[in-house]
Order: structure tokens, then C-alpha cells, then sequence
């Protein structure tokens, strides 16, 4: 019998990847959002792309009583945490809401996993627990920095639990077995253009602000800072294409639920080891689609890191999974998104 996964924040942009990916590799999902930040137009998409209806639930992690039915009503054999709030600007300004939120919901689901025999849990961390690094590319060896806004705390503190969570049911009835996904920046939309990042009111991330511009829902895009000690000046980062990033999910699922992990609570870097700065991505963009963009530089964004990029090697040799899609391919399919949303 295939084994059930469940996908907490499954109606999103990474859990929705997610979910297409696990069908495809013979799991059966069970998808859970509150649907808070989302609407239905990516589960509708996953149903499309996989020709088949698959159970949904409208649950609330910060529900205790909900989270714990939902670990009886289907027999689940591991869960995929991405419930929670992702707006680093707006955790600076509700710090609660976001602690309340991110630490609350997954409280719950390790709870009701351990109670129910659910024996495996994936946080669905970020590179944003590295802070601006001393040196770059970042192993899951390098140290932590603290964090710089509550989004980032959370991702720490949710890691630091489920450490905890595995240390103390080791051995017992209710042991949990944990694996950290720290995602470097996932761009781009399934190759079928049915599903992608949705972003409400103005986009914070570049590569949704980016396809935004270029459809003329926005006027231009502002380069944040181009003073960088970088080669060309401006910001770099490790992006990686969505569907790469879904797949190393797959991976991750499939040691837990084989039992091949060798410690309680594995930690993988989810990047593809390229660094891309901010006018290279924009330069790559204006060449694949054939397009020009409309772009200004402006002054720094508070908080941003000047370079951060990821050694994938431990993901690519213990895992088995490597990031294999140019940026310009994933560009190409975050266009035909925008495009499909766009109804062009
Ligand atoms: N940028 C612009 N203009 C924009 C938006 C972004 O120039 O309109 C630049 C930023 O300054 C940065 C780069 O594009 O240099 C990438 O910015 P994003 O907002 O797309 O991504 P970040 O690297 O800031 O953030 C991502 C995730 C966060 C995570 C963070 C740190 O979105 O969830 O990485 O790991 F916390």
C-alpha cells in the first residue's frame, strides 16, 4: 500500500510542488491549508496536473483539536510542514501574530504526529538561518547568526523544536525522526504553467516582482542597492527552480520512510551552488523571453544579505538529489505563469 503523506500549507506555492511531485513518485497526499494566504487556484492546478481529485482538508494548525483529528481521521506515515506566515517585513511589524502562527501550528502538528505513531516530520526551513555569512558557499556546518526579523527567529526556534522533539521521543512509542530542508530562493512554476507562486497585493520577492513588471501590473522594478562588494554591485543568491526544490522533498520523504536516516534529525542545504546577482537574473530574464524590463536602481532594502549561496554536496550525495534546471529555464516557466494567470 502506497504510504500518505500529509502536506500542511499544501495550497501554497512550494507545497503545492510539492504535492504534484510526491503523486508522481506513487505517495498518496492528504493536502491541509487554512487558506489564509491562498486561494484554491493551486490545488485546483495540482488536481488538473495529476488528472485526479485528491483529499483536502480546510484545517488550521493553530487548532489543536483540528490538527489532532486530522492525525485520526487518515493514517498518516509522514508530514511536510510549510503551514505558516512568510513575509519577512511583516514579521517586523507583528511579531506576535508570526510567533503565534509559525511556533503554534507546528507545536501542534509534532504533538499530534507523535500521539498518532506519525513517526516522520520535514520542516521546511530556510537559508535565512544563516544570516549574512562570513563566508560563502554556506554548509549545513556553518553557524547560525541570529536571526534578523521574526520570520527568520521562527524558522530557527522551529528548528531547534523539532531537535528537541527528537531527542526526547528517541526510542519511545511517539519518536519522531525530523529532517531540516533549508531552502535557498525557490522561482519559477511547474513546466505545465497550472501552478506557481500567487502573491498577494505587491510582491515582495524579486522574481514574482520581476514577471509583475513585465505583464504591466507594475510600472518598474526597483534593484535594491547596486553599492554591493559584488561583482556587478548587486545582491546575490542561490535560486533555485521549484520543481528541483519539490523533487529534493521526494528525496528526503523517501530515507525517512525507508529507513535510512542515520541520525534522529538530518539537515540538508536545498540550493543549486550558483551564485546569480540581482541584474544577472533581471539580464537573464529580458534574454529568455525575449522582453525588456523596465528598471531603476534604488537604494539598499533593510536586512538583505549581500551574498549567500548554498554547497548542496550533502543533498547531492546522501540524498541522491540535485538541482538539474537552468535559470533561464525556470525564468521561462515563471513568465508563462504569469502569463497563464494573466489569461495571455
Ligand atoms: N530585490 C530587488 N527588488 C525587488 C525585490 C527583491 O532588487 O523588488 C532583490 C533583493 O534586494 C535581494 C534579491 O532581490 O537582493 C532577492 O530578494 P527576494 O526578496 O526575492 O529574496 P530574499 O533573498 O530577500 O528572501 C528569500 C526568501 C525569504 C528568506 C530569505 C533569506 O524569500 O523567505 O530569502 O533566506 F527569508
Amino acid at each position: 500500500m502506497a504510504k500518505c503523506v500529509l502536506v500542511s500549507g499544501g495550497a501554497g506555492f512550494i507545497g503545492s510542488h510539492v504535492t504534484v511531485e510526491l503523486i508522481e513518485a506513487g505517495y498518496d497526499v492528504v493536502v491541509a491549508d487554512n487558506m489564509s494566504n491562498c486561494d484554491m487556484t493551486c490545488f485546483e492546478g495540482v488536481q488538473k496536473i495529476i488528472g485526479r481529485k485528491l483529499p483536502f482538508e480546510k484545517v488550521d494548525f493553530c487548532d489543536a483539536v483540528a490538527t489532532d483529528k486530522l492525525f485520526s481521521d487518515y493514517k498518516i506515515d509522514a508530514v511536510i510542514h510549510f503551514a505558516a506566515f512568510k513575509a519577512v517585513g511583516e514579521s517586523v511589524e507583528k511579531p506576535v501574530r508570526y510567533y503565534k502562527n509559525n511556533l503554534g501550528s507546528f507545536l501542534n502538528v509534532l504533538e499530534a504526529a507523535s500521539a498518532h505513531g506519525c513517526h516522520n516530520v520535514l520542516f521546511s526551513s530556510s537559508a535565512t538561518v544563516y544570516g549574512e555569512p562570513d563566508k560563502v558557499p554556506v554548509t549545513e556546518e556553518t553557524p547560525r547568526k541570529p536571526a534578523t526579523s521574526p520570520y527568520g527567529a521562527t524558522k530557527q526556534m522551529c528548528e531547534d523544536i523539532l531537535n528537541d522533539v527528537v531527542k526526547a521521543t528517541a526510542g519511545t512509542e511517539g519518536e519522531i525522526r525530523g529532517i531540516l530542508l533549508r531552502y535557498f530562493n525557490p522561482i519559477g512554476a511547474h513546466p505545465s504553467a497550472l501552478i506557481g507562486e500567487l502573491p498577494r497585493g505587491v510582491p515582495n520577492n524579486l522574481v514574482p516582482f520581476i514577471t509583475q513588471t513585465a505583464i504591466g501590473k507594475r510600472a518598474c522594478l526597483s534593484i535594491f542597492g547596486d553599492d554591493y562588494p559584488t561583482p556587478d554591485g548587486t545582491c546575490q543568491r542561490d535560486y533555485i527552480d521549484i520543481v528541483d526544490l519539490a523533487q529534493a522533498h521526494v528525496y528526503a520523504v523517501r530515507r525517512m520512510l525507508d529507513g535510512k536516516m542515520e541520525k534522529g534529525c538530518e539537515v540538508y542545504n536545498i540550493g543549486t551552488g550558483r551564485p546569480v546577482s540581482v541584474l544577472e537574473l533581471v539580464n537573464a530574464f529580458e534574454k529568455v523571453n525575449g522582453l525588456k524590463l523596465n528598471y531603476k536602481f534604488a537604494p539598499r532594502r533593510a536586512g538583505d544579505v549581500t551574498a549567500i549561496w548554498a554547497d548542496p554536496s550533502l543533498a547531492n550525495k546522501v540524498l541522491g538529489w540535485t538541482a538539474k534546471r537552468s535559470v533561464e529555464d525556470t525564468l521561462a516557466s515563471a513568465w508563462a505563469w504569469e502569463k497563464h494567470i494573466a489569461g495571455k
